[in-house]
């Protein structure tokens, strides 16, 4: 199951996120998920996770090519030389030739370097490095920036997306310009969420638990969610979504969860580095 990127390489719907895994950890949960039939797996730089999540690829049991591994650039590394160093320094600690998505994980538009590293990106595609290059928390004024001067839209744009932050407006703008909406903290990072009468009123009605439903909704909207878990059997369901569907009314009654309240950073002042 997967959705065609712009730039014509195909993403898995659905992957396992690996915050906030320690190495071990990463590395116990993306065996357990590779072989649960899972294939997109994203780490980042600031995880501090790559070496796990790269010593559970090279043990796989699935060729390199079956799998999509994502990474993100630190915010340290922005401007074109340091992205370059940044994306080495993954790679090696990932132990992998390529990568097949390679995100800028924040724009800290404050620092006024992001279109320098977004070069760099272009680069790292143009040297099949990065297979496919996206950005991650970014606005549509900042992406406009990035095709204006670069001429090379971002495939992805990874982005807090949940029931309770449904992103509207920019999931549509991102379909405008067929640019795949990724979505972190699917689930709203848990229980909230889950426990809100109208998703479990919705997960009775289909016989499936309340994070089936909301990964069902990011999926029929065209999204693809990388809902975190450390726990086998809530891994297997999270990928258990591709044998229901919701009503048109089912998703309406999702996206009027939305608080205008995000769970994490903004992308016009976030500053982590
Ligand atoms: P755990 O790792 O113990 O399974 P998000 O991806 O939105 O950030 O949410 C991650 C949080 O949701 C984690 O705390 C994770 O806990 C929990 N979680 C993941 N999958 C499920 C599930 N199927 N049911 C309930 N909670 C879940």
């Amino acid at each position: 199951m997967t959705v065609m990127l712009a730039d014509g390489r195909p993403m898995p719907r659905l992957g396992l996120g690996t915050w906030p895994m320690n190495d071990e950890e990463a590395r116990q949960a993306v065996t357990h998920a590779v072989s649960l039939g899972y294939r997109l797996i994203d780490t980042a730089a600031s995880y501090g996770n790559e070496a796990g999540v790269g010593a559970a690829v090279a043990r796989a049991p699935v060729a390199r090519e079956e799998l999509f591994v994502t990474t993100k650039l630190r915010g340290s590394h922005h401007g074109y030389d340091a992205a370059m160093r940044g994306f080495e320094e993954s790679r090696a600690r990932l132990g992998l030739d390529y990568v097949d998505l390679y995100l800028i994980h924040w724009p800290l538009p404050g620092r006024g370097l992001y279109l320098d590293t977004w070069r760099a990106f272009v680069r790292l595609r143009e040297q099949g490095l990065a297979r496919s290059i996206g950005v991650s928390n970014f606005t549509p004024e900042q992406i406009g920036r990035l095709v204006a001067e670069t001429g090379v839209p971002p495939a992805v744009n990874q982005v807090e997306m949940h029931p309770g932050f449904p992103q509207r407006e920019l999931r549509d703008w991102h379909a405008g310009h067929d640019i795949v909406t990724e979505s972190w903290s699917p689930l709203g990072r848990g229980s909230k969420l889950l426990d809100d009468p109208v998703v479990t009123d919705l997960a009775a009605a289909h016989g499936r638990t309340p994070a089936q439903v909301v990964l069902r909704w990011h999926v029929q909207l065209g999204a693809v969610p990388i809902p975190k878990s450390a726990d086998p059997e809530r891994m297997r369901q999270n990928l258990e979504v591709f044998d229901f569907s919701l009503s048109p009314e089912d998703l309406a009654r999702l996206d009027n969860l939305g608080t205008g309240d995000r769970l994490g950073g903004d992308p016009d002042t976030h500053v982590e580095l």
